[in-house]
């Protein structure tokens, strides 16, 4: 119970030799398990599908106790330190469900029109604040938890403030380490080999998920399958490996630039964007790796559907397929028949569902744009948890076989210098001269 793999639409367009290329991927797989590759202080995710912080998990069950009536849990952080939880959470909710515990996240942009809003919302509900910045200095959290900050303890006081900030940061180091520790707030660790967009199995998404409901273990099964499934170095038995090796083939033979990954549900818009993070962060280097964009079908069919279909063959789509929904709903049959939709009636929405994906394959793959099939069973923690490692294993041997380090991200930085020299902020007065 993992995920399926499909290439029969691949191989039109591309020969996968797995034998040409078995020295290379076990070279790789050894590389990332005995931690000797490049970026080789950042693999500590690698086996937190077993190892995860135990005794934190157990702490942050009772703190949820402990706050078991609160109304919202302001989520404050960016980059991996949002996308993880936030896509999670999106893959299992129920639409139009209120939860017990509303998640709201903030500072993963600068909107003060946001956090304005936010701060009136907040001002009846019984809140708490957990901010995650592995660094502690990144911008954007910051100034929302300053903001949040004092809000809170207006409103709470200072003292009981403290009993409702949570710090998920670095173990010794940084400026949300230091305020943690004066302030006496709550503290967890995300470990130093553990990079953002590869810590959703820390205490980043476990909080998070605990306050919201979520079912943590199965999460974590899931992601002890896919640990299980990614263990062979041999590629006729990797499913990740082979994802990883079909990707990086149309790339430099098949010369396609661009990775779409699609759905048709849209309680993975989320993970989309997860996704997206995890591969653009990870393999965006050195003028190398494939560019990766998504998109939420039908909808998109009625928008970038025409590119895609017609537009520069650049492209592969990489097209997540959930096979069970939970809930479901049919066509009714309609004695007028006015709206000419008879023909489906007493037809089931995942059925047409699935003949829209299955007709729209054809199509795409007819226009020249090879088809990654990916299939789960359905959307529930468990495949969440799987998704999570399966990706972030076969990210690893992506950027491995671009011979790059995928846990570095020296591109972000450029923005930052610019908009510290803009606000005027010490050391940076040279910047843009
Ligand atoms: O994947 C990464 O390392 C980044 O996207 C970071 O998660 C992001 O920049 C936020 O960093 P921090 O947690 O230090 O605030």
């Amino acid at each position: 119970m993992g995920l399926e793999l499909d290439l029969t639409n691949v191989e039109k367009f591309l020969k996968i030799d797995y034998k040409k290329y078995d020295k290379k991927i076990k070279e790789i797989h050894q590389m990332i398990h005995n931690k000797t590759g490049l970026g080789n202080d950042y693999l500590g995710w690698i086996d937190l599908p077993y190892h995860y912080d135990k005794e934190e998990l157990k702490r942050i069950e009772s703190l949820k106790e402990k706050n078991k009536d609160l109304e919202v849990l302001v989520v404050i952080g960016i980059g991996g330190s949002y996308l993880g939880s936030k896509a999670g959470l999106e893959f299992v909710k129920k639409p139009f469900t209120k939860e017990k515990t509303e998640i709201i996240f903030a500072g993963h942009q600068l909107s003060g029109e946001y956090l304005y809003h936010l701060v009136e919302y907040l001002k009846d509900k019984n809140y708490a604040i957990n901010v995650i910045s592995k660094s502690g200095t990144t911008t954007e959290p910051a100034v929302a938890f300053r903001i949040l900050k004092k809000e809170i303890e207006e409103k709470y006081g200072k003292a009981e403030a403290k009993n409702r900030i949570f710090v998920t940061t670095d173990k010794k180091r940084g400026a949300l380490f230091t305020q943690a520790t004066n302030e006496g707030y709550e503290k967890f660790i995300i470990p130093d080999s553990v990079g953002g967009r590869y810590s959703v199995l820390t205490a980043v998404g476990l909080l998070p998920f605990v306050f919201a409901g979520l079912d943590v273990k199965s999460m974590l099964e899931g992601a002890q399958k896919a640990f299980d499934d990614a263990n062979s170095d041999d590629i006729k038995n990797n499913l990740a490996y082979q994802y990883a090796l079909t990707r990086y083939l149309l790339n430099q033979e098949n010369n396609k630039k661009i990775e779409m990954l699609i759905n048709y549900e849209p309680k993975l818009n989320f993970f989309s964007e997860w996704w997206k993070q995890l591969f653009g962060e990870s393999e965006g280097k050195e003028n190398k790796g494939l560019f990766v964009a998504s998109a939420s079908f039908t909808t998109d069919l009625h928008s970038l559907g025409q590119y895609i279909q017609e537009g520069q063959r650049t492209l592969f789509e990489t097209v997540l397929k959930v096979k069970n929904n939970d809930k479901d709903l049919s066509i009714p049959k309609d004695k007028d028949d006015l709206d000419e939709l008879n023909y489906i009636s007493n037809k089931s929405l995942s059925y047409v569902n699935n003949k829209a994906l299955l007709g729209t394959m054809i199509a795409h793959v007819s226009g020249n744009v090879p088809n990654i099939l990916l299939t789960i069973d359905k959307l529930d923690t468990y495949h969440f948890g799987y998704l999570v490692y399966f990706f972030e294993i076969a990210c690893a041997m992506s950027a491995y076989l671009l011979e790059i380090n995928p846990f570095n991200q020296p591109g972000v930085e450029a923005y930052k210098k610019n908009m510290f020299a803009l606000l005027g902020k010490k050391g940076y007065e040279n910047i843009l001269k």
